[in-house]
């Protein structure tokens, strides 16, 4: 007989729900503890794509971090565009000018821990800096006590060149801790704790593979994956069924849509153009860096866009190569010279049709 699935915690099924353990992340949650223990903690820069977990380790790591070291304070920032908007939105209740104090009148000698979420939001970069400068020097001998933890999504390079100036690279070091994406086996333990923790009937092991296979062909971002389980558990509920094979399908084809758009506009509006671009003119599935360039060219009129010198469009398409959006495949012959291939990898070619042509170009590239 099969069970009718019923939705037992609706918490669950949200992307801001945080379980008490995290499968997978078990290492780097340690990793964190153990810093914290050292006589002098270190400063950690923690990344990976989005959907990693990074905020659910952050979140997790305080949490226990209360409970075992209630004598280490913990403060928790999540970044905006600016700094003002950053206070505003984590101390509403304090006077811009003050909120440096909170960290520094809490932590008179003792270890502390404050964490930088999303870094990657602010505008100008290298406010984190002043930040920590003021973290720092203010606090005279007392700052070996002070760990900072950064979050964001930039490789450690990119991170320590945009936001750091030179004197806090030279006094204030960061070890980078990196976020690897999640295995099938991974991903399948985190979507089955969510359906043990949140969900009661039955749910078919197809469904779960389904889901699981979706979020690995999608950078393992497990938000996605929560999602679609959620889409596909209030189909079931809704028409008293088991959470089948073709509920978690509907799930996904309900999230398909957002997700590929999200993907896109993460882009720089003229890479994601020139992406458009080689959409419409692979011809036998593949198109050349210079039909491109042409097409690129012959449309500076029509979207009102300046002109591209090669080396910008060659940097253009190498960040669509690495995000893997294209792959490129340069041949040389003496006749023809240097010949590039491009060719667009698995992207849904129908749901980029429907986002490409919902885009107002004109608009987008201003
Ligand atoms: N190992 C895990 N175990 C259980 N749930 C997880 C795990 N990793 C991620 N999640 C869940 O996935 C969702 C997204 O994770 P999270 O918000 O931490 O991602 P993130 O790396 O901070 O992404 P972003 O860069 O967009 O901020 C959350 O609901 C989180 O609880
Ligand atoms: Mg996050």
């Amino acid at each position: 007989m099969s069970q009718q699935l019923k939705i037992s915690n609706i918490n669950v099924l949200t992307e801001e729900y945080v379980p008490a353990e995290l499968p997978a992340r078990e290492k780097e949650l340690k990793e964190l503890l153990d810093n914290t223990e050292r006589p002098i903690p270190k400063n950690i820069y923690l990344f990976g794509d989005k959907g990693l977990g990074k905020t659910a380790l952050i979140t997790n790591f305080i949490r226990t971090l209360n409970i075992q070291r209630p004598d280490i304070t913990t403060i928790y920032i999540s970044c905006r565009r600016t700094l003002s908007e950053t206070f505003e939105q984590n101390f509403p209740n304090l006077p811009p000018r003050r909120v440096s104090h909170i960290w520094f009148d809490k932590s008179s000698g003792k270890k502390n821990t404050i964490v930088f979420d999303d870094v990657g939001k602010l505008w100008r970069k290298k406010e984190l800096s002043y930040l920590l400068h003021d973290l720092y020097d203010s606090q005279g001998q007392k700052h070996k006590k002070i760990s900072a933890i950064v979050v964001g999504t930039m490789t450690p390079r990119i991170f320590d060149r945009d936001f750091l100036t030179e004197p806090v690279v030279s006094r204030y070091g960061f070890n980078a801790l990196p976020l690897t994406r999640y295995n099938a086996t991974q991903l399948k333990a985190i979507i089955q704790q969510r359906i043990m923790l949140g969900l009661k009937g039955q749910v078919n092991g197809n469904a779960v593979d389904f889901i699981v296979s979706k979020i690995e062909r999608h950078n393992s971002d497990v938000r996605l994956g929560i999602r679609i389980l959620a889409n596909a558990a209030y189909r079931a509920e809704k028409q008293e069924k088991p959470l089948t094979l073709e509920y978690a399908q509907a799930g996904w084809e309900e999230e398909k849509y957002k997700w590929w758009t999200s993907e896109i506009e993460a882009l720089h509006p003229h890479v994601a153009f020139l992406l458009y671009l080689i959409y419409l003119f692979q011809k036998n599935e593949c198109t050349t860096s210079r039909e491109i360039y042409y097409h690129y060219q012959q449309n500076l009129n029509k979207y009102k866009i300046k002109p591209m010198v090669v080396r910008q469009l060659r940097t253009y398409l190498d960040t669509l190569e690495k995000q893997g959006w294209i792959t490129i495949d340069t041949t040389f012959t003496p006749r023809t010279g240097k010949q590039s291939k491009i060719q667009l990898t698995d992207a849904p070619q129908d749901t980029l049709k429907t986002i490409f042509e919902g885009i107002d170009w004109t608009q987008y590239l201003k």
